[in-house]
């Protein structure tokens, strides 16, 4: 507890000294320390009440006291692995398997998203006999090697693609080939796709699998076009592949309509594979990666011991069947719906009046504003995005920014985020921008600024082309 008295500059020069600059801060040039959360707020050392319009992994809210309550009662009990028997493990399977198609009907449970997408690929491997991938272009899936080698969205910055990916167009129908005005834009890019795997094919590649997100967050809040990952999966079929659903963001009643996102494709749509992790278990750190009979079958056939230590342990179950009680009780999912379509319509209102926002698309508590310079071209608003993202964090409101021109602000609140929220947040957004505009007329810079003092507390890192310090209007 001491580190709650500890003064924000000893904590961060601390940290300077003892952490990696890989692990990056928000907000580098003023960076917040929190020392608390409750639902959808966070808290200062301050006291300081900021509203968490991105934190998906809190899924039910900041320290829910269920999911609290139910680690804590499972800690004084028992906690140790998965090779005694235990009900929280069996029951917890059979609850998330009332939430999937019956065919995904086997259940690994692991600690982290990049465990689950890791398994699942050498579940692929097994069971297929291929070894590539097709995956999206900006996707990222996770930080084990084996997936910064399937994340176009690290690898292009690092040594480059394997020869055993094949990265497809995303399908993204504002700012990719095929656009809304496009008569079928699902088929356009799920030929695409084929046409990746045809390639791969002629130079004797064999394939998989294909992995993707069920609704691409890190590439910026996509909504493929209806029937598209259908036909995806009729081609990576084809190609003897496995489709694999990546519901790390997108899953467990964030987009209202269904409780998984791959659902939004209609109840005859099947992934072979799905991967859960982050909202599962609302900051305990769970995952599980489902699958079916047959491709688990082929990894058994192996008769390799599948062992990890923490995965599926007592406590861990105990809060992921915990999370499932809330969303159920709290008809979260429901919330979503409302609340989400409330900040979309109001969001979209938004657009009306401010030029820079160029797109707004979403559903339920999963929504994207993607901001342009200009019409014609949707050029990425970049720089304006991150000023537009820092002043709303001088106005204690979190929000992020992703997609490869880092310009699309993303909303990925816990989920009891109310409509009062979503209020507060459009106001200040309109309020910001109207202010941006009048700079803008004006031909002053944008340029944040830092509290007297600040600079020197965390100077911006070095040369970083995601990095931005200086924010000025072309
Ligand atoms: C879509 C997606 N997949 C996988 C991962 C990896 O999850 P983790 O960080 O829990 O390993 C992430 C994490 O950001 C993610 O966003």
């Amino acid at each position: 507890m001491a580190a709650d008295t500890r003064a924000k500059a000893v904590t961060l020069d601390l940290r300077r000294r003892l952490l990696s600059s890989s692990c990056r801060l928000f907000f580098p040039e003023d960076p917040v320390k929190i020392i608390r959360g409750q639902g959808q707020y966070l808290y200062d050392e301050q006291g300081r009440e900021y509203l968490d319009c991105i934190n998906n992994v809190a899924h039910v809210g900041h320290c829910h006291p269920t999911v609290v309550q139910a680690a804590h009662e499972q800690n004084l009990v028992l906690n140790t692995n998965s090779r005694y028997l235990h009900d929280n493990i069996v029951d917890y399977a059979q609850r998330l398997s009332e939430t999937l198609p019956e065919q995904l009907s086997v259940f690994y449970f692991l600690n982290s998203g990049s465990e689950a997408n890791d398994l699942a690929l050498r579940l692929a491997r097994q069971y297929t006999g291929h070894q590539d991938v097709v995956v999206l272009d900006h996707a990222y899936h996770g930080h084990l090697s084996s997936l910064i080698d399937i994340s176009p969205y690290k690898f292009r910055n690092l040594g480059g693609q394997k020869e055993w990916v094949h990265v497809a167009p995303l399908p993204d129908t504002y700012r990719g080939p095929y656009r809304e005005d496009h008569p079928n834009p699902a088929e356009a890019y799920a030929n695409e796709v084929k046409h990746v795997i045809s390639s791969a094919q002629e130079k004797g590649r064999k394939i998989a699998a294909f992995f993707a997100e069920s609704l691409p967050s890190v590439s910026g809040q996509i909504i493929p076009p209806a029937g598209y990952f259908s036909q995806v999966a009729e081609h990576i079929r084809r190609a003897g592949g496995l489709f694999v659903a990546d519901e790390i963001q997108v899953g467990f009643g964030r987009i209202g309509k269904h409780f998984w996102a791959f659902q939004l494709e209609g109840e005859d749509f099947v992934p072979d594979i799905v991967t859960m992790g982050k909202s599962i278990g609302n900051g305990h750190p769970v995952a599980c990666m489902a699958t079916t009979q047959a491709v688990s079958r082929a990894f058994e056939a192996t008769g390799v011991e599948y062992f990890n230590t923490f995965g599926g342990n007592p406590v861990s179950c105990a809060v992921g069947l915990a999370v499932l009680d809330v969303l159920k009780t709290e008809q979260l999912q429901a919330h979503a719906t409302n609340v989400g379509s409330f900040l979309l319509e109001h969001l979209s209102q938004q657009k009306a009046k401010h030029p820079i926002i160029g797109d707004v698309r979403g559903t339920g508590l999963f929504i994207g504003v993607d901001l342009i310079k200009d019409e014609t071209l949707r050029t990425p608003a970049t720089e304006e995005a991150e000023y537009l993202v820092s002043r709303l964090k001088e106005n204690y409101i979190l929000l992020s920014t992703d997609g490869p021109g880092r310009n699309i602000l993303k909303f990925k609140p816990p989920m009891c985020f109310s409509v009062d929220n979503a209020q507060h947040v459009v106001a200040k957004l309109d309020d910001i921008l109207t202010d941006m505009e009048e700079k803008v007329r004006s031909c002053e810079t944008l340029r944040i600024k830092h509290p007297p003092g600040k600079p020197d507390l965390a100077p911006p890192p070095p040369a970083d082309p995601q990095h931005f310090n200086l924010y000025l209007l072309d």
